[in-house]
């Protein structure tokens, strides 16, 4: 619900601006010296737990006033009502006019929401169990090809919101494979031009692959263009229509076996070919970006098992509890959303980067580039004005001790100012059965977090991270000064990862309430899609090039001169 005043111009914010032309004169490091001699030490004021993560925002570049400060710009913002009527299922969706219910889909099955009258958990624990049926299936190895061979390799075909939540997940939550059942492998295909795909129909076996068209819209070119090339692929081997002997194998039977879809829209499932029987469905109310705790979420749960899907589940419904209930100024995402709004929106630190100290996690910066910059990135608030300050800055990220090698040089030394977020778990490789191979791999562990905590140190204090009073000529000197946050995981289970996500997707609707932004749709990618169709009309017809910029038509020239050689 809007405000008739814009939020820069209402008191808190500009108190908060008032204040941060002094807080951007102090060094980090001055802020430590300062809790050393008061006494009040930062770590226990910044740092706070729920839901298994641990949340320290001690070398942000905050002060007791600047903390007091976000406070009051997240109530000025009606950051709580904000928050309730995003878990009540209001349409806070308005350019769409509808509701973001990702929370719904890991409501526990005793749960009520009733939207427009209707209680929707019932739906929502139907298609858990339709996937549990899916997955128990592939795992007894009893889903079969066309052929009668079990299936054993399964390719999703998503991209964006379809593709990096599964792919992320499957990969972070690998290890939690359930033993003792049919192996399937799961693959990943998003790219348009078809490089993925074209490497799997080169190693697979089609008797034994299936895919999986994972859609919300089910219009979507990249996806629906590998779709196309997959199924011509399984029925030129499968099928063998010859009319003296017709094949035992046909059509029907292929698209049964070898093909389920994913999607809002059943009508475009069916019409596509994808059987009544393989159809997932979600809802409109699911942003693309929010959909991997429902049936998005398939390929996880047949690489981790659905007990492991429902405890991912567990783990964000745990955090979505958190963030309803804890007072603001204990609140994990409030408080990572307003320390992100305090760097780009009064320091001035438009770069964030995302920095996981687990190999595991090396898909979580791309799938917090779409969350985060999809959602944000927008300039005009909800009642239609363009903002006069800045919103979602640029993020992007890598795993940490690999950036250590590649871009952590411009982090220390060059002229951005940078936030971080530093993320690792706190145990691992409990698990790993050989007890010199454990010792080993926990000792990297250990490396790997004195990493991350010297890496986030030296960020904050520069040259002074080291006792050396040796002189040192300039370009061996770090300024320091670039604040960070850092997420402890006790450990990487399921849990953990679904309240780390729902920390990250409730941190995007924090800093949307105060941008007075609508972070559920993304019309900034659609007229790209609508220009690419009239571009690939052109170069197919080879008509109409004059309606383009010279640039374009230059470019486009080189491609025919290319095809016509
Ligand atoms: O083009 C952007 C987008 O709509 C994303 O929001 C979405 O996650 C992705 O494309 C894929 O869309 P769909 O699931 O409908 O194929």
């Amino acid at each position: 619900m809007s405000h008739p005043t814009p939020i820069d111009q209402r008191p808190a914010w500009k108190a908060l601006a008032e204040h941060a032309r002094q807080m951007r004169q102090v060094h980090l490091k001055t802020l430590f010296q300062e809790a050393a001699t008061t006494g009040e030490p930062r770590y226990p004021r910044f740092c706070r737990r729920a839901t298994g993560l641990t949340l320290d925002l001690s070398k942000q570049r905050f002060s007791n006033a600047t903390f007091e400060g976000l406070m009051a710009l997240a109530r000025e913002a009606d950051l709580p009502a904000a928050i309730t009527r995003l878990l009540a299922g209001e349409k806070v969706n308005h350019s769409e006019d509808r509701p973001a219910l990702h929370t719904a889909l890991r409501l526990p099955a005793d749960a009520h929401l009733e939207v427009d009258g209707q209680d929707l958990v019932p739906a929502v624990h139907e298609t858990l169990d339709r996937m549990e049926a899916i997955v128990n299936k592939f795992h007894a190895g009893q889903w079969r090809g066309a052929t009668g061979k079990a299936v054993s390799d399964v390719v999703n075909l998503g991209v964006g919101g379809s593709d990096l939540g599964p792919l992320m997940v499957t990969h972070a939550l690998a290890d939690y494979r359930p033993r003792d059942v049919h192996e399937v492998k799961v693959h990943f295909a998003s790219t348009m031009d078809g490089s993925q795909l074209a490497d799997y129909l080169t190693r697979l076996n089609p008797e034994t692959t299936l895919f999986v068209l994972s859609s919300k819209s089910f219009t979507t070119i990249d996806t629906l263009s590998n779709a196309r090339t997959a199924r011509d692929w399984l029925l030129t081997r499968l099928v063998h229509d010859d009319h003296e002997e017709p094949s035992a194998i046909d059509r029907a039977l292929v698209m049964r076996q070898h093909f389920i879809g994913v999607s809002a829209s059943p009508e475009k499932m069916a019409e596509w070919g994808i059987a009544p029987a393989n159809q997932l469905e979600f809802w409109e109310w699911v942003g693309g970006r929010y959909s991997l705790w429902g049936a998005i979420g398939l390929p996880i749960a047949l690489v981790v098992g659905m007990a492991n899907f429902r405890a991912l589940l567990g783990g964000a419904h745990a955090m979505d509890c958190h963030f309803q209930e804890a007072p603001l100024e204990d609140n994990l995402p409030v408080l990572l959303g307003l320390a992100g709004i305090w760097n780009v929106n009064f320091l001035d630190i438009r770069a964030h980067s995302i920095l996981p100290y687990d190999g595991r996690l090396e898909y979580f910066a791309s799938y917090l580039e779409q969350l985060e910059m999809e959602s944000n990135g927008k300039s005009v608030t909800n009642e239609g004005q363009v903002t006069a300050y800045s919103t979602c800055p640029v993020l992007w990220g890598q795993l940490g001790p690999n950036a250590q090698h590649a871009f952590y040089q411009l982090l220390h030394q060059g002229t951005q100012a940078v936030e971080c977020d530093f993320i690792a778990p706190l145990r691992r490789y409990d698990r790993v059965e050989d007890a010199e191979t454990r010792a080993h791999l926990k000792a990297q562990h250990r490396l790997t977090l004195a990493n991350c905590f010297a890496q986030s140190r030296l960020l904050m204090l520069g040259d002074d991270a080291i006792e050396d009073d040796a002189p040192r000529p300039s370009h061996k000197r770090y300024r320091g000064n670039q604040p960070s946050s850092t997420v402890l995981l006790d450990r990487l289970t399921p849990h953990t990862l679904g309240a780390l996500i729902a920390l990250y997707e409730h941190k995007v609707f924090v800093q949307a309430t105060v941008w007075d932004i609508n972070p559920f749709d993304q019309w900034g990618v659609e007229l790209g899609k609508q220009i690419a169709g009239e571009t690939e009309r052109i170069l197919g017809s080879r008509e109409g090039l004059e309606t383009m910029d010279d640039s374009s038509q230059g470019l486009i020239q080189a491609l025919w001169a290319a095809e016509d050689q």
